[in-house]
């Protein structure tokens, strides 16, 4: 096995309280292909640096804030350096962060969205190409290996001529807070300032967007949103359905809530063709079901020989050991990696900065075609 130095990786957000830190962290760690060097994890510098010291880290590579990261590690012999950095804050500082580090030449593993417009997205576009670093967004579930296995499967055209998509993402944990003014207030996600336009559609609808260009292959060209604050003084979407016109004049449908009351991670997608269909969901995802007209369904599971390579890829233990969320983030991580390194990526391997600029573009359209009274909107 040919060995590789790890690439030497920054986190900007990520520190103690995070919900999602944990994850890239085990993800990074999880191929062998990075070691965490420091970061800015916190708004709070000496919070920042405790956490810092729980994991080892050294305290001359912890942080106040971007500016002073790029200033240090800029000052480093490039062996020393951090190559790339990982952004989990609150979408309101992604763009900020994601700008100044492009622009002094670190790669970039963003989390969705990876702004709070689709113009400042674009903009990040154009400073990819212009740098030539390497810009992963981490729409953790194109990692699953039976999500990489329903990709493949359907561009070898195993269900024909796809005729219909179907991605829900239901979760209920904003019910218990949303129906008082007071706790609403204690939710970032709720908070437009720091959430951007859009609660439900920004930090699910988008995964489930996401997934529907991933495993077909199609683009979305127009929307009809119809998305739901629950309350008048609710600022922002906790529910909505989008109707999608693809490729091909393909009919879909994007579902999401966050007032799905007792769902926890309900994300499924299911994608229908001439000859059969495919279903997937989250929640059991070591199993994808090949649905058959006339026949019984099958059941397809990870690790198996009579999965394709990128599927087999994905998977690290023999068949029957469930792997899950952790493997699912780790295998973005190790695409990620290989783009870093130069080296020869697989179609899919990770979602990069055009799965980021679509997102955004989903988000943004789905909020204006809600509001503008469920129009189509092209994209
Ligand atoms: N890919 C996924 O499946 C997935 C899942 C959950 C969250 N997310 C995304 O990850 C991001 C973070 O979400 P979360 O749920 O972990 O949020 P969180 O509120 O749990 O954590 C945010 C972290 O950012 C830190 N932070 C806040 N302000 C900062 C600043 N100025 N400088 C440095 N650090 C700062 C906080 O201290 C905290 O550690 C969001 O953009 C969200 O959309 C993605």
């Amino acid at each position: 096995m040919k060995k590789h130095k790890r690439i030497k990786l920054g986190m900007v957000g990520g520190g103690h309280g995070s919900f999602i830190g944990i994850a890239h962290r085990i993800a990074a760690y999880m191929t062998e292909d990075y070691e965490l060097t420091g970061g800015a994890f916190s708004s709070d510098f000496s919070g920042a640096k405790d956490f810092a010291r729980g994991l080892q880290l050294d305290d001359k590579r912890v942080y106040e804030d971007v500016p002073a990261l790029i200033q240090g590690e800029s000052a480093l012999p490039l062996e020393e350096r951090m190559e790339a950095v990982v952004i989990v804050t609150p979408n309101y500082l992604h763009y900020d962060a994601a700008k100044a580090l492009i622009e002094s030449g670190f790669h970039v593993i963003s989390d969705k969205p990876i702004t709070i417009s689709h113009a400042e997205a674009l903009y990040l576009q154009s400073m990819v190409k212009k740098h030539s670093v390497v810009f992963c967004v981490t729409h953790t579930y194109t990692g699953y290996p039976m999500v990489r296995q329903m990709k493949a499967m359907i561009a070898s055209g195993v269900i024909g001529e796809i005729q219909k998509v179907d991605a829900q993402y239901y979760q209920g944990w904003i019910n218990p807070v949303v129906h008082s003014a007071e706790t609403r207030k204690g939710i970032w996600r709720l908070d437009p300032e720091k959430a951007g336009i859009s609660s439900c559609m920004g930090d699910i609808g988008v995964h489930a967007f996401n997934m529907i260009e991933y495993t077909t292959g199609l683009e979305v060209k127009k929307v009809l949103a119809d998305l739901h604050t629950l309350y008048p003084d609710n600022p922002l979407d906790i529910d909505g359905t989008v109707l999608l016109r693809l490729d091909n004049d393909v009919r879909g449908i994007v579902r999401a809530s966050q007032v799905a009351t007792g769902e926890e991670n309900n994300l499924t997608i299911a994608v229908y063709g001439r000859k059969g269909g495919f279903r997937w969901e989250q929640e059991n995802p070591n199993y994808l079901y090949h649905l058959k007209e006339g026949e019984p369904m099958q059941v397809l599971k990870p690790a198996n020989p009579y999965n394709s390579g990128f599927s087999q890829e994905a998977t690290k233990i023999a068949p029957g050991h469930p792997e899950g969320i952790f493997d699912a983030m780790g295998n973005i991580y190790k695409g990620a990696a290989r783009a870093i390194r130069g080296e020869q990526v697989a179609e899919g391997a990770y979602p990069d900065i055009r799965d980021g600029v679509r997102g955004m573009n989903f988000i943004e359209k789905a909020v204006e075609s809600s509001k503008a009274g469920n129009q189509w909107l092209e994209f």
